[in-house]
């Protein structure tokens, strides 16, 4: 990357605008979808870099600068509520030069002859809320939102047991508290567990999980999670409640709140140095993730007259941390089979605590990311953990390799069938070609085949697969419809019982009857996904016309080889996929086992190749619509079922192909795509009038 001092104002201008659209998308990723796209420490770079162009370029500095933001606007599932006082961010500085800097600019601004004092409080990796007391009593809860205007989330803060009801002793009459929402590191772990077996989302990190328990539309799932709050500023108030920082805390706590017991006073600058080491030599023994230290200048006066600059206070900083790094002994780099035969390296490492989380293992991604960091088998290597549990490797010790330490040589064939395994050229991805044919693939199937979108058999998540894999009740498809009948032997098995094996069958069971579409997908077939199945089904109406169009399309230049490329959203690389699926007569066995088992129901969502008669005549019929932003009414599943069942395409990506793109609220790119390519849009009112018309 070109240094900042290196670019043209030109080159700078352009990358200012790159930087300032790349933070808004990883913000929204990471504040309104609670999925981070990169670690803390790779966004805290940009970040840098953005605000040390606009330092030696202040004359391209952008209206919407990423320095003037923070966070992303409230999702439209949440009521908004508008900050009294904005909820603003914190400056970072990263050493003690930096600190000095901090402390010097307050000091200038104040013309102060010596050092403030401060309070340092750890600076808690969660999610920042506002608690509004009136009289006392707990009216409104909000997270930061973009600052100014935050999601209304009284419901779910109700159900938090570190939330007063009401106010202990005298409080001013209207009064704003805010803190930090976080969860423990073991209850992350725990939580994710349960995630995984109930096939449920798993969160990336502990702050992740606490954003994506709070932001539940159901109170009653946010009361379910662990979550925990530290108070640790002000926002309105009716009536001054302290002179200093650290005054306030104490009243805080006199109302019932939680403050960190590690905050401290700390008597100049000097101190804050030491305070900093010590916090950050006990992080990883702490039960909560933490990234830094806050310092907040003690005397509110001074805080006052201080201020704020762009979106962060002029008396507060975060030191911030490193991110967590160890150093341990990588044993063995294994190869794991995915479901579409994907092979991914991991790294085995011996066991090492890496901020509180022990760690065995990371990913390795894939065999160029190991050429590029050298990485060989027994390699000593670093180690680092950004909030993340699975950690990535940064670096080889070269000065501990073993000798004889060979480098990595990619597999020619799946260590699991012994198939080939091969690279297409341009891919990055090497893949076994064994298919239903290697165990891996057909146990990562089985995993998919009974998850959510898919047979959604409750009670049959990732856990029970492999063990009743491993111990020979299932080895295909359609031994899980065999369950129901070993019901008695499932009961007698450790951590089973009468009672789940009994519910384990009904669930299976209640699986036996099943839309073409679902099927279709919970077959597993590369490339077919939720959307490209129901394009299938509802070309091909049922399994039975579906299975022999596709046997005759193995043959090259047939006519339904031909159609099969043909059906809109249906490219030729997807064709051959389903071709080569074909072609192999064990999934061919698999396939017709399974089905003979079952009663497959027309597509969901509307019928074939014919549409139901209603969406023959509909406006719908036949046009290729984009949904973007949040949709109030419906939710995009079921704007999408319905679109589908007037007999339109509903697609991801806007082209020149789509005919209308509906826009819900905090529409982004798509709109913008949408308009520059003159293609009609819809708001959720038309869309709707549209739907019901139809
Ligand atoms: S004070 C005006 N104190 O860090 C600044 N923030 O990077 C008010 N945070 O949005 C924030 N621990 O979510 C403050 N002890 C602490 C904190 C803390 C964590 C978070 C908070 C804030 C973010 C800023």
């Amino acid at each position: 990357m070109t240094p900042p001092e290196a670019l043209s104002p030109e080159e700078a201008r352009a990358e200012l605008e790159r930087l300032a659209s790349r933070i808004a998308e990883l913000d929204e990723a990471y504040y309104r979808d609670d999925a981070p796209l990169m670690t803390d420490a790779e966004y805290d770079a940009l970040r840098q870099r953005n605000a040390e162009i606009e330092r030696l370029f202040p004359d391209a500095i952008l209206k919407n600068s990423p320095a003037n933001r923070v966070g992303t606007a409230p999702s439209s599932a949440f009521a908004k509520i508008r900050h009294r006082v904005p909820m603003l961010s914190l400056d970072n500085v990263f050493d003690t030069e930096e600190f000095a800097e901090f402390c010097a600019r307050a000091r200038r601004f104040l013309n102060l002859p010596a050092s403030p004092r401060f309070v340092a409080e750890p600076k808690i990796d969660g999610l920042s809320i506002s608690l509004t007391y009136e009289n006392g009593i707990l009216t409104r809860a909000a997270t930061r939102g973009d600052g100014m205007e935050g999601e209304d989330v009284t419901a779910n803060v109700r159900t938090l047991r570190d939330v007063p009801q009401t106010l202990h002793g005298e409080a001013p009459a209207f009064i704003e508290i805010r803190g930090e929402v976080f969860m423990s590191k073991a209850a992350f772990l725990e939580l994710n567990e349960t995630q995984a077996r109930l096939g449920q989302k798993i969160f990336a990190n502990p702050r992740n999980a606490a954003a994506g328990s709070l932001r539940q539309l159901d109170a009653s799932v946010t009361a379910s999670r662990p979550l925990a709050l530290f108070a640790y500023a002000q926002g309105e108030s009716s009536a001054p409640v302290a002179e200093t920082h650290w005054d306030y805390l104490t009243r805080l706590k006199d109302w019932g709140f939680v403050v960190n017991p590690l905050s401290q006073l700390i008597e100049d600058e000097n101190a804050a140095a030491a305070f900093t080491t010590q916090i950050a030599a006990g992080r990883s023994t702490l039960p909560y993730d933490i990234d830094g230290v806050v310092f907040k200048i003690d005397d509110l006066s001074l805080q006052r007259r201080l201020g704020f600059v762009g979106r962060a206070p002029r008396w507060a900083t975060a030191w911030k941390f490193p991110a967590e790094q160890a150093t341990t002994v990588l044993e063995k780099i294994d190869i794991q089979v995915g479901r579409t035969g994907a092979l991914t390296p991991v790294a085995h490492l011996q066991a090492v605590n890496v901020g509180g989380v022990l760690v065995t293992r990371a990913t390795l991604h894939n065999e160029d990311e190991i050429a590029r960091k050298d990485v060989r088998e027994g390699d000593t290597v670093i180690l680092q953990r950004a909030g993340d549990v699975i950690p990535q490797i940064v670096s080889v010790v070269l000065e501990k390799r073993p000798d004889g330490a060979r480098p990595f040589a990619p597999l020619e064939h799946c260590p699991v069938c012994g198939s080939l395994a091969i690279r297409p050229p341009g891919e990055v991805v090497r893949r076994c070609t064994g298919g239903l044919t290697c165990e891996a693939q057909v146990v990562e199937r089985l995993i998919h085949m009974v998850s959510r979108p898919a047979f959604d058999i409750d009670g049959l998540g990732e856990k029970s697969i492999l063990e009743f894999h491993r111990d020979g009740l299932v080895s295909g498809p359609a031994d899980i419809f065999r369950l129901p009948a070993r019901e008695d032997e499932i009961a007698r098995r450790d951590g089973w019982g009468s009672l789940s094996a009994r519910n384990l069958s009904q669930a299976i069971e209640a699986r036996r009857s099943i839309p073409f579409d679902r099927f279709l997908y919970a077959l597993g077939i590369r490339r077919i996904g939720e959307t490209n199945a129901r394009l299938l089904a509802r070309h091909y109406g049922s399994f039975t016309e579906w299975r022999t169009q596709m046997l005759a399309a193995r043959q090259i230049g047939s006519d339904e080889r031909l159609a099969l490329g043909s059906i809109t959203g249906i490219g030729p690389t997807i064709a051959e996929e389903l071709v080569d699926f074909f072609a192999e007569p064990r999934n061919i066995d698999t396939l017709d086992e399974l089905a003979g088992m079952l009663t497959i129901t027309a597509p969901s969502g509307g019928l074939s190749g014919g549409l139901s008669s209603g969406a023959l005549d509909s406006p719908l019929n036949g046009k290729t619509i984009v949904f973007t932003g949040t949709l109030q009414a419906m939710t995009r599943p079921e704007a999408k079922a319905r679109a589908e069942s007037m007999g339109a395409k509903v697609t991801d990506s806007v082209s020149k192909k789509t005919d209308f793109v509906v826009t819900g609220a905090d529409a982004g790119s798509k709109a913008k795509k949408a308009a520059e390519l003159g293609i009609r849009t819809l708001s959720e009112e038309e869309w709707l009038a549209l739907a019901e018309g139809g």
